[in-house]
């Protein structure tokens, strides 16, 4: 396994630590999939999955740096309406810095976030891809009680056991 000394240190930092708890806050009623640091995790490890199985060159501390950030500008999202992929962004910048990632580690995570959410699939570095497929695949739509009224349409939804 390789170092995981720089992710543990997004998951002790203070900026990390403050939007999460808010995140887990505002979602503590919702009945969809929340983004709390359980979906946080799931994307994490189902991306190094992929990343052992595609033996793609990704260091696991820069898959779960993307995979921890990728949702982190939720809170913002409820609060002020900026989408959360553009938040999510601007506060991993900040925790990457802090967290000892370079600066074109920062420029690769920060695409990859800034990608998940768009339509189109196999757009992006290899590190874009694999996040916004972990991402995708993480929900375990045929075991949720939510899933008849979720936006998701049902072509999209995981609808037996994949990952
Ligand atoms: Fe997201
Ligand atoms: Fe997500």
């Amino acid at each position: 396994m390789g170092s995981m000394e720089r992710a543990e240190r997004i998951r002790a930092n203070g900026l990390f630590a403050r939007e999460l708890a808010k995140i887990e806050e505002l979602e503590k009623d919702r009945i969809y999939c929340r983004h709390g640091m359980g979906h946080l995790l799931d994307v994490a490890r189902i991306g190094r999955i992929f990343i052992l199985e595609e033996e793609a060159d990704i260091p696991c501390d820069v898959m779960y740096a993307a995979a921890l950030l990728h949702d982190i500008g939720r809170a913002e999202e409820y609060e002020s309406g900026t989408p959360h992929d553009e938040a999510s962004v601007r506060i991993a910048r900040k925790v990457l810095e802090e967290s000892g990632y370079d600066g074109e580690e920062i420029e690769e995570i920060c695409l990859a976030i800034a990608g998940h959410r768009g339509e189109a699939d196999g757009a992006g570095s290899e590190l874009a891809q694999i996040l916004k497929k972990a991402d995708k695949l993480s929900r375990p739509c045929y075991a949720c009680g939510a899933r008849d009224t979720c936006k998701w349409p049902d072509e999209k939804k995981n609808l037996s056991v994949v990952i």
